[in-house]
């Protein structure tokens, strides 16, 4: 079969953002982006992409901002700007210039995301958007002695009612508006209604999109963070741009109160939420409490904790015996999630430089921690890890989870298959299937 390089590398693409496509979907994802995102020439590329997640089935809730449309009302109206504390005053004649102006944003947001009109990616999709009062606020009050007047604060997000919105495969729109029981109405940040949505809504995403670089340390972008990682940086002498550290503090805060995934992502970037969607390893930065935090290279202290978890699997016959001696003197090839000072996971990589292939041993989650994607989590860094070593094949042995590993990319292969030495290593009464994935280059 012949195949162009365009073509190979669409469907090489596509076969490995399936996994993603499919797991995404009912996912709901909170997504903010700016004012000035949607007065970029590119908009129409990003309105083209929430298109094409909510049709691959993603429960879209989209939060926008409105920050240069409003300066644009204040100076047209000759109402000045007024800012402390980098937030701003909305005092009686600025409140008129920010419901025109967040108004006509979310009419033109309307427009544009019902544009099933020919000529675009997405033409024929019918897509609903529901916005509405979903957002209660209070104001955010007099502070050091400057009064905000209608700027104001979330005080609840309406979840049930979103939450009806999406089962019924609406797009939700979220403004920077909030309504108060006495029928007032607060100017309120983006990224704190995208924060509180998430948070309400239990989302399985947050993600913001920046305007300006995303983060990185050096000229190295930073990929993860724990939340405690993120408050250290939002805390610490190196002083990040003000509109980074903006998002950076509401996706922590949303990671810290129950978000599972909250993404940093540079619009800049084409496609570049598509990117971090739908590729192993993104673009952006993503601020998690989960285990894959807890992961990192076994040191000499971890020897007893792995001893202790594979030891009811090795007496089950699913492991492959290892002494504590042993052990000691491989313990530089293992990755171990560590959760509370328990040694929850480890897998082991045993590269054969050489022959550019690697073994993949001693793959474990202990039970009452599993079915939650860590074993996915160890083998995505078990071959970060063999890429990084020149590896471009894993190999593993095993006996009793064959299935596991097939369905996560490896092929049946033969004891022929394997590099010299660990041919003769191989144990014929245990009689271990071996499995072969190919590894991508970096
Ligand atoms: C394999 C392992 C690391 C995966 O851990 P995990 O990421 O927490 O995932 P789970 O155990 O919840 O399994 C995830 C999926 O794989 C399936 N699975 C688990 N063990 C399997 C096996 N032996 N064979 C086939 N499928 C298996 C589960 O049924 C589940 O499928 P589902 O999502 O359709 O329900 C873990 O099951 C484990 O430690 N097993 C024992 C040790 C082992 O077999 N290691 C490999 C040695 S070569």
């Amino acid at each position: 079969m012949k195949k162009t390089t365009d073509t190979c590398d669409f469907v090489t693409g596509f076969r490995h953002s399936a996994p993603y496509i499919h797991a995404h979907r009912g996912c709901t994802f909170v997504i903010g982006f700016t004012g000035e995102a949607i007065a970029d020439e590119h908009f129409a590329g990003l309105i083209h992409d929430f298109a094409l997640l909510h049709s691959l089935g993603i429960r879209l809730v989209l939060v926008h901002g409105a920050r240069p449309q409003i300066e644009q009302r204040l100076k047209e109206r000759g109402v000045e700007s007024r800012y402390a504390h980098g937030l701003r005053i909305t005092d009686d004649d600025a409140l008129p210039c920010v419901k025109e102006a967040v108004g006509t944003v979310r009419v033109d947001l309307e427009a544009l995301l019902s544009m099933g009109v020919a000529n675009t990616p997405m033409s024929g999709a019918r897509i609903r958007v529901a916005s509405g009062n979903f957002v209660t606020a209070q104001p955010v009050g007099v502070r050091e002695g400057v009064d905000y007047c209608h700027t104001g604060q979330v005080r609840r997000i309406d979840g049930v009612a979103i939450r009806q919105q999406l089962e019924d495969q609406r797009i939700v729109l979220l403004s920077p508006l909030g309504y108060s029981p006495t029928g007032e109405v607060f100017n309120l940040s983006a990224e704190e209604v995208a924060m509180h949505a998430a948070i309400e809504l239990r989302a399985d995403k947050l993600i913001l999109l920046l305007d300006g670089p995303g983060l990185a340390q050096g000229r190295k972008p930073v990929r993860q963070l724990s939340p405690s990682d993120a408050e250290r940086l939002l805390t610490g002498r190196r002083s990040l741009p003000e509109d980074l550290a903006r998002h950076l503090s509401s996706a922590t805060q949303a990671a810290k109160r129950g978000v599972r995934r909250a993404h940093l992502v540079t619009r800049s970037i084409d496609g570049a939420l598509l990117q971090e969607l739908f590729t192993r390893d993104g673009v952006g930065t993503l601020i998690t409490t989960d285990v894959y935090e807890g992961l990192r290279p076994a040191t000499i202290d971890d020897v007893g904790g792995i001893l202790e978890l594979i030891a009811p699997l090795e007496a089950e016959g699913v492991l492959v015996r290892r002494s504590r001696e042993r052990l000691e003197m491989e313990i530089d090839h293992f990755l171990v999630v560590e959760r509370d000072g328990m040694t929850i996971a480890c897998a082991a990589l045993y590269p054969y430089t050489e022959e550019a292939v690697g073994e993949l041993a001693c793959l474990a989650v202990h039970p009452d921690y599993r079915g939650e994607d860590r074993g996915d989590n160890l083998l995505a860094a078990i071959e970060r890890r063999a890429q990084d070593n020149g590896v471009r094949q894993l190999f593993v042995l095993t006996t009793q989870t064959a299935h596991w590993f097939r369905e996560r990319g490896f092929a049946p292969a033969s004891v022929d298959d394997l590099p010299v030495k660990r041919r003769g290593l191989y144990n014929y009464q245990r009689k271990s299937k071996v499995f072969i994935k190919a590894l991508e280059d970096r």
